[in-house]
């Protein structure tokens, strides 16, 4: 693991590999290694960064409210210090929300993007209301609660019966996460922006994936980036719900492997 200091905040990342650089975003509330698959997958071909996004993993939590617009300002950051011009950036569900906004912000320093189940519209004012709640549950309690909620929506039935592999991993990285960077996420996501009308704007190749049972991102969302997002490839993983890279890790790392190999 390595560290960058940004602004005061150290943001920890792992680069792995050498070659095209490829940097991969995790979901809420997880941490880097949620892309372990993926970095084993690719590090012979590629320079794979992930970051922990801040108040994840063993990033720092900032004093100050944060914003998704930060977190992808922090990536444009921890890229400088890498000294890398441009690189292929893909994120899932909330690093999806990142890389989005990465794009509106830096669209010169991105060759190509991944989008994985994730989705450009903002929080609905219910959607925002929930948060509130989770977030205070979460300052109050702590993580079990949230851990205990969302692995039905994480992981295929099929997959929670049949894979405690999976669940422990998905289990430890909530229970690992520190609730006040949680909380903050939290707000970050109720307050983001709507990126609707940033997607005919995109024009680098996108791989976008979803699992077909995915209820929180659900695969209409992935469709409307497609019809949006001119040089788009959609592909609707089977048997995979919201962490489709866990889920389907062979299929996903056969597609991000080729889709990188082949950008020119
Ligand atoms: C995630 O996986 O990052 C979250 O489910 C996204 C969200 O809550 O909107």
């Amino acid at each position: 693991m390595a560290q960058v200091n940004i602004d005061g905040i150290n943001l920890a990342f792992d680069d792995t590999g050498s070659g095209r650089p490829v940097i991969l975003l995790h979901g809420y509330p997880f941490n880097r290694t949620l892309w372990d698959d993926q970095v084993s997958a690719l590090k012979d071909h590629f320079r794979v960064i992930t970051p922990d996004l801040r108040g994840f993993g063993e990033s720092d939590t900032s004093e100050e409210p944060t914003t998704i617009a930060r977190m992808a300002q922090d990536v444009a950051r921890l890229m400088d210090a890498l000294d890398i011009q441009r690189s292929t950036i893909g994120g899932l569900s909330m690093g999806g929300y990142v890389v989005l906004s990465f794009y509106k912000q830096f669209a010169e320093r991105v060759d190509a993007l991944v989008l994985a189940d994730t989705r450009p519209q903002p929080d609905t004012e219910e959607g925002k209301q929930l948060r509130l709640k989770q977030r205070e549950q979460i300052l109050r309690y702590g993580m079990a609660e949230t851990a205990h909620a969302m692995l039905p929506k994480l992981l295929t039935p099929e997959n929670i019966s049949t894979r405690p592999d999976l669940v422990k991993r998905i289990h430890d990285m909530i229970m690992g996460t520190k609730p006040a960077g949680a909380a903050a996420a939290l707000m970050a996501m109720a307050s983001r922006e709507d990126q609707t009308e940033l997607l005919p704007k995109i024009a680098v190749p996108t791989l976008i994936v979803v699992g077909r049972e995915d209820p929180l991102t659900p695969v209409g969302d992935s469709q409307l980036m497609h019809e949006r997002i001119a040089d788009s490839r959609l592909v609707v993983l089977e048997d995979a719900a919201h962490v489709s890279n866990f889920e389907q890790a062979k299929s996903f790392n056969g597609l991000l492997r080729s889709f990188v190999a082949k950008l020119k």
